[in-house]
């Protein structure tokens, strides 16, 4: 049993995930069912065929809802099913406003599947809010934001921007929501909706699975009539999560409070360790004093996480590092128990191509650490051997 008042972890383990009634089982069971025997005409137990809704997938949604402080969630298959749901609320006519630094497999679905459907979108660097308001159009329905950001970690003021919406929901008589993809930061550190926003996003991929076994994503609402949509568009388009998957995340996210608490104590240690290194030319880390937003990181966030990005000057280098490399695993994807390492230039941002890296200071030579929980101080002896 849970309820809001329940501390972070408490929540994490019990909410939507009453035992069992028929036996007692403490776990929610994998539901593996497509279709449920109904009583009479229009009547069943609440469950009619699984694209619309299936017990497991409903734990789960229950629990990231209670997580996240919003009042619904919904889960797809990927993040990008989720994000593909998000802007399934758009109509032909309607412009949305996008971080420029954002995942990009988000802007290569907008830019090359969804702007063909008549939706408009306009890339700003929303750590200022400013260039939020000056997006703006009287068509403007979504902002959508990620912060920190991948790999630079740069900040965006989520309250600052959340007002900026609210505002302009007024002047034009309409929504503007404000989603964030708080995939980074997980709800233990970052809780997106307590700061203003209509709308949380993960790629439940990442931390909230923890384990790299699974893909998946979610929806978090705090308007009902966003969480009727979302039901609508997970029953129209169907990307909806399997019930093995939702099991999976159900399982992660249990140990999320743990698993958080490891990675940003680890994160800090490794970070602080790179930023002493003769051969490390930068690192981009928001709990580093040196971060130009450091003040913002500390307000907005109960922790820094484990993703950082240092500078190894040049793409032999990097190459270098990242060949030598023993215990951390060359690979694209973060926020595993393992510790992944990778480049963004040829890996998650190679299709901005090199212009678009350019723009957004993404160089050659950066290398991007998602710290796991492995023994600190080996992965620090394996950064040591690597860079040496
Ligand atoms: C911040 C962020 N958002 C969204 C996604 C897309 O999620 P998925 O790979 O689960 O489709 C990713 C994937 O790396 C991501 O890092």
């Amino acid at each position: 049993m849970s309820n809001s008042q329940h501390g972070f972890a408490t929540r994490a383990i019990h909410a939507g995930q009453e035992p069992e009634t028929t036996t007692g089982a403490v776990n929610v069971p994998i539901y593996l069912t497509s279709t449920y025997a109904q009583q009479e005409i229009g009547k069943n137990k609440g469950y009619e065929y699984s694209r619309v809704s299936n017990p497991t997938r409903t734990a789960l949604e229950q629990n990231l809802a209670a997580l996240e402080g919003g009042s619904s969630a919904h889960v797809f298959a990927s993040g990008m099913a989720a994000i593909s749901a998000l802007v399934a609320m758009l109509k032909t006519g309607d412009h949305v406003i996008c971080g420029s630094n954002v995942y990009g497999g988000t802007p290569r679905l907008f830019n090359q599947i969804v702007a063909h459907y008549g939706i408009e979108f306009t890339y700003v660097d929303t750590s200022d809010p400013e260039n939020v308001r000056r997006a703006f159009t009287p068509r403007t329905r979504l902002v959508h934001i990620e912060t920190p950001t991948n790999p630079l970690m740069q900040l965006t003021d989520i309250r600052a921007v959340s007002a900026v919406c609210r505002e302009q929901t007024k002047r034009v008589g309409e929504p503007v929501d404000l989603c964030v993809d708080n995939t980074f930061m997980s709800p233990y550190f970052q809780r997106p909706i307590e700061l203003g926003a209509d709308l949380v996003m993960h790629s439940t991929t990442k931390f909230l699975n923890g384990h790299s076994d699974g893909l998946g994503g979610v929806l978090v609402a705090t308007r009902p009539d966003h969480a009727e949509r979302f039901a609508f568009i997970q029953k129209c388009t169907g990307g909806i999560l399997s019930p093995f998957e939702s099991y999976l995340i159900l399982r992660g996210v249990k140990t999320l409070a743990v698993r958080m608490r490891q990675h940003d104590a680890s994160g800090r240690e490794v970070a602080a360790w790179l930023a002493k290194h003769s051969r490390v030319e930068k690192v981009f880390y928001p709990g580093l004093p040196t971060h130009p937003q450091h003040e913002l990181a500390k307000r907005q966030m109960s922790g820094f996480g484990a993703l950082i990005t240092f500078e190894a000057g040049s793409l032999e280098r990097a190459n270098d590092v990242l060949k030598r490399v023993r215990v951390c695993t060359l690979g694209e994807s973060l926020g595993g128990v393992e510790t992944l390492i990778s480049h963004p230039a040829t890996m998650t941002h190679a299709a901005l191509g090199e212009e678009g890296r350019r723009k957004i200071g993404i160089t050659d030579g950066m290398v991007r650490i998602s710290v796991g929980i492995e023994d600190v101080e080996d992965l620090i002896g394996d950064l040591e051997q690597a860079l040496a």
